[in-house]
């Protein structure tokens, strides 16, 4: 049965980039009354590059005839769309990187690939639909919550940052306003201050329309962030989703000096753990994540005060997951065998963030063997150059064009592209010449470990299984809950 809280969900499907957590997934989990949360990190690549492969069965499409600006979707279907497919060796059409300031055309695709993957999340059913965006990758941010509000977004879930400045924009682009943040500039003085904006009038020949508001849920790991949040983000924070380090993806460093375990991962402790007292004292919905993926987790989440617990890993491995087929049963059946292993790389990503990275023996993966090559730039941070000017680098970018940048050599070692890792694992791998495609990065949480265990004698499993399996033992309370199948 499916069940939501006080009028909250009490199974948040976390947000998983890049793809990972598509329309499909996300669909799929609203529709058990759930939250579905769609990845709008990078969504603008994936968006062209499934209009490039063919976009079979036609949903791209469908969503885009919806888009209300036709022109943009017109002129964008005859730059990217190959009905044909992209033929076996061809190099996927890039799209301009993204920059403090860039063109209308280029904000309008941002907007319209975040549309389209809402839109189709939310069709067809009354279920609950969030998109994630982390904050770090602050660029493309404002037009991916517009276009994910004109599709009607439900709930938006931010972390990787403080999203202080978030809920104010959200009251601003549903009411038709400049949308404005602050834009972080590596090593900027004081007084130094740049700013990415977003105007919706500037997009529209009419005046536009009123948008629902959604819902703001921040994604914390401390204690100290969701009290900031809670008193001094600029407008709503509607909940926290508090995230250990157990997590998928990305994960907040440790408190104080990093050090490091014997297998080089960072070292977690009590002081990174976050008292849920402090949480409940402040008086606004949070879910748990990480390692919560059993009905004793969510039991225990529930007795906790929390509103219910954000899953990530379980819902990765299942039918409806962005990771192509043949990752998924590479990872289920070297699990059988003893052949997968996780880490926490503390080096791995340009942002500095410790990150997941799942291995499996045998199976290829992006290594420091990668002839590298920066073309997708999400991770890219601006900094000043000698002559004032604003640039761009990221440290997973060459060498020597990240130290002509000024740079530091210590900051790139260890470091690997994301954007094309991720885009690998999701079956739209850039092809290099010679034969030469993009490996996979793979990421998920420490209970990729245990998945195993969930899925038994099964090769596959469902998002469905995966929701039954936490509601297990958990009985609907009458007196809170309110039912939403059927609704
Ligand atoms: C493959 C994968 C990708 C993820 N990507 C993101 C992301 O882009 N943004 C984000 O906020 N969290 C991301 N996460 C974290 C999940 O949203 C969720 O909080 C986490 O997976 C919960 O812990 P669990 O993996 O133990 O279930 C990712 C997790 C996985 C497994």
């Amino acid at each position: 049965m499916a069940v939501v809280s006080d009028g909250l969900p009490c199974i948040i499907q976390g947000g998983m980039g890049v793809g990972v957590s598509n329309w499909v997934l996300a669909r799929a989990v609203a529709r058990l009354g759930h939250l579905g949360v769609v990845s709008g990190t990078a969504v603008d690549t994936v968006f062209v590059r499934r209009l490039q492969d063919g976009d079979i069965g036609g949903h791209v499409r469908r969503a885009m005839a919806h888009f209300p600006l036709p022109s943009v979707s017109e002129s964008v279907l005859r730059r990217y769309f190959r009905p044909e497919g992209t033929p076996d060796g061809v190099p996927y059409k890039m799209l301009p990187m993204y920059k403090q300031m860039v063109s209308h055309a280029r904000q309008q695709l941002t907007m319209l690939a975040n549309f389209v993957e809402v839109w189709l999340a939310k069709e067809g059913h009354q279920g609950l639909v969030g998109i994630n965006l982390l904050t770090k990758v602050q660029m493309p941010n404002l037009a991916s919550l517009y276009g994910a509000m004109l599709a009607g977004v439900d709930y938006v879930l931010m972390g990787a940052g403080i999203p202080r400045e978030i809920p104010g924009a959200l009251d601003a682009l549903s009411e038709h306003r400049q949308a404005t943040l602050r834009f972080d500039v590596e090593g900027a003085g004081a007084g130094d201050a740049e700013t990415l904006t977003l105007d919706p009038r500037e997009h529209w020949p009419h005046p536009g329309p009123s948008l629902k508001r959604p819902k703001f849920l921040a994604i914390i790991s401390a204690n100290s962030l969701a009290t900031t949040l809670a008193r001094k983000a600029n407008g709503r924070v509607d909940g926290f989703v508090v995230e250990g380090w157990t997590a998928g993806g990305h994960n907040a460093p440790p408190r104080g000096e990093l050090r490091l375990n014997d297998r080089g991962e960072p070292l977690y402790g009590e002081r990174d753990a976050v008292d849920l007292q402090k949480m409940r004292d402040l008086g606004v919905p949070f879910w748990l994540a990480g390692g919560m993926g059993s009905p004793t987790a969510l039991r225990s989440a529930l007795e906790a005060g929390a509103a219910g617990i954000q899953v990530g890993t379980l819902f990765a491995y299942c039918d409806e997951s962005g990771f192509t087929p043949e990752l998924k049963s590479e990872v289920l059946m070297g699990l059988k065998q003893g052949k997968v292993g996780i880490r926490t790389d503390p080096r791995a990503s340009p942002t500095g963030f410790p990150f997941k990275v799942v291995d499996v023996e045998g199976m290829p993966s992006q290594d420091d063997r990668r002839t590298r090559v920066c073309d997708l730039g999400y991770l890219r941070v601006a900094y000043r150059t000698p002559s004032g000017k604003l640039d761009y680098r990221c440290a997973a970018e060459p060498i020597d064009t990240y130290l002509a940048k000024g740079g530091d050599l210590a900051d790139t070692v260890g470091r690997r592209c994301l954007c094309n890792g991720l885009l690998a694992n999701i079956g739209h791998a850039q092809r290099r010449g010679g034969g030469v495609e993009e490996l996979p990065l793979l990421t998920s949480g420490d209970d990729v470990m245990v998945l195993g265990e969930f899925v038994g004698d099964r090769e596959h499993y469902t998002a469905s299984d995966v929701v039954a399996h936490l509601l297990k033992g958990s009985a609907p309370r009458p007196d809170r809950d309110t039912v939403l199948s059927g609704r």
